[in-house]
């Protein structure tokens, strides 16, 4: 069985951070969101992965490599547009061939791991295994009916009266009917090839779809709330280590220092991950914040934060809340005169400032 990722795309809507940069490799507890799902197939001894890849293709080829690092092999397929998620699988077709596959949305994180649904397409040889999960507003993602053996009986995207609450997870098993059913359809309102059409062609041509029921958290990180909301999820899974160093410091709960980190004059609330050769001085961290290498905070207080390498955040009098930081801004506050806000500001970037 091969492995599909997908990390094209446009990611408009985490826009400014996608204007610089993969929405991918955006930082999930200091690790790029990509790595989680590779890390996942690696489990569940996929051995060939194939990455689609839009306009970030080199950036994302530089960090994730050719698949040494986890002893697979990796190769990048390029999408000359986001053309939709069939579309992707349409164009992967020479290096799928006609083996079984697993697609897995570069910018999802599952906690449970792949391997049981990987078990369940390999002993029941469905033509299509969906995962499902279910959530509270179903009208925000495809959303499948199924029987009570687990069989889907119909899928619709964004119902405005959704049907059932159980919305698709961006984790797909075929086998080689899906290229069908891809040949079949057509692209909808959005001009994208849809991979719920190409599954409903599968149900309407009698084919076999089953489905698997997630346990566990399952994100998918397409807004900066979710980016936010993942790193927590992820950071309340890790264990402590210290790497680094600390002077006159407390630190409390689970927190990880990495190496060359220092820590001084400073109280760290975990879950926190603290990135190499950070330096935290006069601070506060306080719980389910990812701080990056090379980043240094002085003077501030942060909580439930993102906050990528190389960025300075210096003599902040509020607390910092629920904010991701990209790589190297710097934050800082001034005594000088005359005093006023001073902002060099990206397209879309987003503050909000409290009296
Ligand atoms: P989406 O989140 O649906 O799309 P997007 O990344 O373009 O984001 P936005 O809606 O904010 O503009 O995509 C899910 C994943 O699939 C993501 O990792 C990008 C990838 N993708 C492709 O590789 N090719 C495609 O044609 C599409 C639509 C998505």
């Amino acid at each position: 069985m091969k492995g599909l990722i997908l990390a094209g795309g446009f990611g408009t809507r985490l826009r400014p951070l996608t204007y610089t940069g993969a929405k991918q490799l955006i930082p999930i507890a200091n690790k790029p969101i990509i790595y989680y799902g590779i890390e996942s197939l690696v489990k569940a001894r996929i051995k060939k992965i194939g990455i689609v890849v839009g306009d970030t293709a080199q950036e994302v080829e530089n960090m994730v490599g050719h698949g040494e690092r986890w002893g697979i092999t990796i190769s990048y397929i390029p999408q000359e547009a986001p053309l939709g998620l069939a579309h992707a699988i349409k164009i992967s077709r020479d290096f799928l061939g006609d083996e079984p596959f697993i697609m897995y949305l570069g910018d999802n994180i599952l906690k449970s791991g792949i391997d049981e649904f990987v078990r369940q397409f390999q002993s029941n040889k469905p033509n299509a295994l969906i995962l499902l999960t279910k959530v509270s507003n179903p009208q925000e993602f495809g959303v499948a009916v199924i029987d009570d053996k687990g069989y889907v009986k119909k899928l619709i995207e964004k119902p405005k009266k959704p049907p059932s609450d159980f919305a698709l997870v961006g984790v797909y098993l075929f086998d080689k009917q899906i290229f069908t059913a891809i040949e079949h359809i057509k692209p909808s309102w959005r001009n994208e090839l849809e991979i719920t059409d190409a599954i409903q062609w599968l149900l309407d041509n009698n084919l076999k779809v089953e489905s698997h029921i997630v346990r566990g958290w399952w994100k998918d990180t397409g807004k900066p709330d979710d980016i936010i909301e993942a790193n927590l999820l992820v950071l309340e899974g890790i264990e402590s280590f210290n790497k680094g160093t600390q002077k006159d410091s407390t630190i409390h709960g689970r927190v990880q220092l990495e190496e060359g980190s220092h820590v001084e004059k400073s109280v760290i609330r975990g879950p926190v991950i603290i990135g190499k050769n950070a330096k935290i001085r006069n601070a506060y961290i306080g719980p389910f914040s990812a701080i990056g290498d090379n980043v240094i905070i002085e003077n501030s207080e942060i909580e439930c934060s993102v906050i990528m390498e190389g960025a300075h955040i210096k003599n902040l009098e509020k607390r910092i809340d629920r904010s991701i930081v990209g790589k190297n801004v710097i934050l800082v506050q001034s005594n000088d005169s005359p005093r006023t806000y001073k902002f060099i500001l990206g397209d879309q970037s987003y503050v909000e400032i409290i009296k």
